[in-house]
């Protein structure tokens, strides 16, 4: 259940201090085999948290008690020493409260294995469709939270940093949650870091079935509007509870985006919203998420927003302006104010987020 809650330390000592000094890294450690043998109890099957198509998940724990989570990669023979090493150094680098931190590797004969931090409370697969449910239903509250997470964080990758990232596998599993439901990307830059390896990783790095953007899938083509096509394939998930590809459903709902075009089409929005969530959103935040998400599914790629846009967009109480306003922000055309407000609109598909001061944009939050 979602409780927001301020028991954390407000500086938490670093998970690495403590650990033999020689094999820090600029940005982390260079773990041994040996060290990551003591930390899963030799690997063994009771620690495995999870098996994945890049490798099989660890649980851990290092000789200074940080937990952390081991990713044993599979297929790695293909995997030049110098670059996997450059690879992780690059992402290594990259932070970002909302990205899950890579705290070190390891590079030993074939082995190849990256170290994370540990996020304990799940992942969002598990919360919506799986293990987490016993704990209860995530709010509309606890899931927007983790979904402007998760779009702050490809926000990040996309336009922040430089080489930017493409995530190419977003989707609910890789999308973990800590104590007080904030969203942990993982998995980044882990598509990358792969992406020349051999068939079986290759296949695999093709995204996840029902959250690859179509042209993705018929081309190959990729670049960062593909992870808003997956953002967007997210948020439906969170909004209906439902899977984004579900076999079991009636034949014309077995694609969540196409039902959901069809039943916004049909104006049937407030039918959609997961029958598990207590408190219904209001008309206006569910329209706000609901327009974002079929904004992202676009199935032209250029009219997709950026996701520093869907940030703005899942953060205003402005977004979609009414129909009414519209008509009369517009007769003041020539205001700097509704130029703020201009890629709020549904209607609008203006690509200019950059312009813009934060406090004009989010007056309420
Ligand atoms: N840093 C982490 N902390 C806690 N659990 C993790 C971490 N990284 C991965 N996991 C768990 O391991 C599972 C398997 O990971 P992965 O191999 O990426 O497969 P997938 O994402 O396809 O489920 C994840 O779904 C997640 O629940
Ligand atoms: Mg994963």
């Amino acid at each position: 259940m979602y409780k927001p809650s301020s028991s954390h330390p407000i500086t938490a000592p670093s998970p690495l201090s403590g650990l033999p000094e020689f094999s820090h890294l600029g940005w982390g450690h260079w773990f041994t085999l040996r060290d990551l043998e003591v930390a899963t109890n030799r690997f063994s099957k009771e620690n495995v948290i999870g098996e994945g198509g890049y490798g099989i998940v660890y649980k851990g724990c290092l000789i200074n008690g940080t937990p952390v989570a081991i990713k044993r990669i599979l297929n790695n023979l293909g995997q030049a020493e110098k670059e996997f090493r450059a690879e992780v150094e690059a992402i290594g680098h990259v932070r970002h409260k909302n990205l899950v931190r890579l705290l070190g590797y390891c590079m030993e004969g074939t082995h190849r294995m990256l170290v994370y931090e540990y996020v304990n409370n799940g992942n969002l697969e598990q919360w919506l469709h799986g293990a987490m449910r016993q704990h209860g239903y995530l709010t509309w509250e606890a899931r927007m939270k983790v979904l402007i997470g998760t779009a702050k964080a490809l926000a990040y990758l996309h336009e922040a940093i430089e080489p930017k990232v493409v995530h190419r596998d977003i989707k609910s599993s890789n999308i973990l949650i800590d104590d007080d439901f904030n969203a942990k990307v993982s998995d980044f830059g882990l598509a990358k870091l792969l992406g020349a390896g051999k068939s079986h990783v290759t296949t695999r790095v093709m995204g996840t079935f029902g959250y690859v953007a179509p042209e993705y899938a018929n081309t190959g083509l990729l670049n960062e509007k593909s992870d808003v096509y997956s953002f967007g394939v997210l948020l439906l998930e969170a909004i209906t509870g439902r899977d984004p590809v579900d076999y079991s459903r009636p034949p014309q709902e077995v694609n969540l985006v196409d039902w959901l075009k069809m039943m916004v089409g049909s104006r049937r929005s407030e039918e959609v919203v997961d029958p598990n969530i207590e408190a219904k959103p209001s008309t206006r935040a569910l329209k706000r998420a609901l327009l974002t998400a079929l904004r992202c599914v676009d199935p032209d790629s250029e009219k997709r927003p950026k996701m520093g846009q869907v940030v703005r967009m899942l953060e205003s109480e402005e977004y979609p302006i009414p129909r009414e306003d519209r008509r009369h922000r517009r007769a003041r055309a020539n205001s700097s104010e509704i130029e703020s407000h201009r890629d709020f609109s549904d209607t609008d598909k203006s690509d200019n987020p950059d312009s813009r001061s934060e406090s004009r944009r989010n007056p309420r939050t």
